[in-house]
């Protein structure tokens, strides 16, 4: 279907559904003791993380199953069927395949067969990308029910031996999804957003396919192709400062201070990373969401699986103002501040 120009009447947008999945396998910190050289004390002080969870392909837990069924979640939650979507995006880092995007396998297993389909490709920011993206697309008039999914297992690029123990301790498996409608109110939706890279970092973050993605060719080795290269303390010291930073300069373009906003729903990199950015702004606890005990960093889905669960818990109503942030691999980084 050809969409038509912009409407004359201004219109917002609501978020009207969520849904979320998480693979069935809970690795602990006393399974990875098992696996590398590592404790559950350090993984603990460090990140905050006791366990996370990990896709299994032979129980038929994909990319594409895992978004599925969190999208099919979300327009139960919306009492929306699958051919009401008018767009589906995926952000992801993950998917089975290069071709098809990860969009249309999820497309072909809930049966939405009238969408357009796409992916986003933004590491731990692409769920806030994706976000902002369908939000305008959404708020310009052209498109009216649009789902938007964050979804990644990217346990399948981390070494769980001792020359991985950087990375495996921190990353887990999931998929969740918001569908979002168009509202005749405009106060509904984006206050303001950004988003922002800084594209010279990238190396501090990457998955090599092949010895020339190497920028230092002496740090080559065979068995880090398809591999998470991290430089943590790096990450650490980058996501501390433009968390805040990303947070604060939202803040200001809205014209609201931190007190104003109800929930800050946080990319769940590492429980410091998150204390510290509720320490700069003088937060209560209950504000700030943290579930990384539980799931770990879920890359993509990190974002959305937090709203879900907030939404689930009553706490999401009317009025209230969220703030959406993540950064990661590019670097990249976004925030999203919404009045639902
Ligand atoms: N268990 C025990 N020891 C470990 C482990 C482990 N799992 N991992 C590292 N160590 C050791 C190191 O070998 C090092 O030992 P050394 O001093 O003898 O060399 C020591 O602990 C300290 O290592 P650091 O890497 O400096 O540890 P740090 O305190 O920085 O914590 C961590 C590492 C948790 C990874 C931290 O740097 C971090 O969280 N960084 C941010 C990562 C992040 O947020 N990434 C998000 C983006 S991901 C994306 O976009 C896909």
């Amino acid at each position: 279907m050809t969409r038509g120009p912009t409407p004359a009447r201004p219109r917002g947008v609501r978020i009207v559904g969520s849904g979320s999945c998480l693979p069935q396998r809970v690795l602990t910190n006393a399974d990875l003791t098992t696996m590398m050289d590592t404790s559950d004390e350090w993984i603990v002080q460090r990140t905050g993380i006791h366990e996370r969870r990990i896709a299994s392909a032979e129980r038929g837990e994909t990319l594409s199953r895992l978004a599925a069924a969190a999208l099919r979640g979300a327009l139960a939650d919306a009492r929306t069927s699958p051919d009401d979507l008018d767009l589906l995006v995926l952000a992801s880092i993950t998917q089975e395949m290069m071709c098809p995007p990860g969009a249309c396998l999820v497309a072909s297993l809930v049966g939405a067969s009238r969408c357009g389909a796409f992916d986003v490709g933004a590491a731990c920011s692409g769920f806030v990308y994706a976000l902002n993206i369908a939000h305008e697309l959404v708020r310009g008039g052209s498109y009216g029910t649009v789902g938007v999914i964050g979804a990644d297992i990217l346990s399948k690029h981390v070494d769980y031996s001792t020359a991985g123990r950087g990375t495996a301790i921190l990353f887990g498996d999931a998929a969740a999804a918001l569908i979002l409608r168009a509202t005749d109110d405009p106060a509904r939706g984006l206050v303001a957003h950004a988003m922002r890279a800084q594209p010279g970092s990238w190396a501090d973050i990457f998955i090599p396919n092949s010895p020339a993605d190497f920028p230092d060719p002496s740090q080559y080795d065979p068995a880090k192709i398809g591999r998470l290269q991290m430089n943590g303390r790096a990450v650490f010291r980058f996501a501390v400062e433009t968390f805040s930073d990303l947070i604060g300069s939202t803040l200001a373009h809205a014209g609201v201070e931190a007190a104003d906003v109800d929930l800050f729903v946080c990319h769940q990199s590492n429980a410091r990373i998150l204390e510290a950015a509720r320490q700069r702004f003088g937060l209560p606890r209950d504000k700030l969401y943290v579930n990384i005990n539980r799931v770990g960093n879920t890359v993509a889905a990190s974002v959305p699986l937090c709203f879900d669960e907030l939404r689930r818990a009553g706490r999401v109503r009317e009025g209230t103002l969220v703030m959406f942030v993540a950064f990661g691999g590019g670097l990249t980084w976004a925030s999203s501040l919404w009045r639902m």
